[in-house]
């Protein structure tokens, strides 16, 4: 199990709308910043491997900026194909104007 938190940028670092790609553990990970907060979810498309963080935040949901799939920040579903399988999500915290995110995948 790991509780290991993950410093990966300042909060401010990601405007409201945005997204940046970051590392935990040398894993890809996109943190994104919807009016709700920080969301992280693994960078990698579940439809043909691109990054999300070419994508665009549209509210709570992130769309693929490859073939347009749409997937849930809070919970990684898919919300429009071509994609069929979610997105693995990650924990976030923000502390001290810092985001902390940790890799729970195989907690
Ligand atoms: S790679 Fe993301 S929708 Fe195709």
């Amino acid at each position: 199990m790991s509780e290991k938190w993950t410093d990966v940028c300042a909060a401010d670092d990601v405007k409201v709308g945005q997204c940046i790609a970051v590392q935990v553990d040398g894993e890809p990970v996109i943190v994104i910043r919807t009016a709700a907060g920080h969301f992280a979810l693994e960078d990698q498309c579940t439809h043909d491997g691109a990054e999300l963080n070419d994508g665009e935040v549209d509210g709570d949901s992130i769309v693929c900026a490859r073939h347009g799939a749409r997937f849930c920040v809070r919970t990684g579903a898919v919300l429009e194909p071509p994609a069929y399988e979610a997105v693995a999500v990650f924990p976030v915290k923000v502390e001290n104007g810092r985001v902390l995110v940790r890799d729970a995948r195989w907690d």
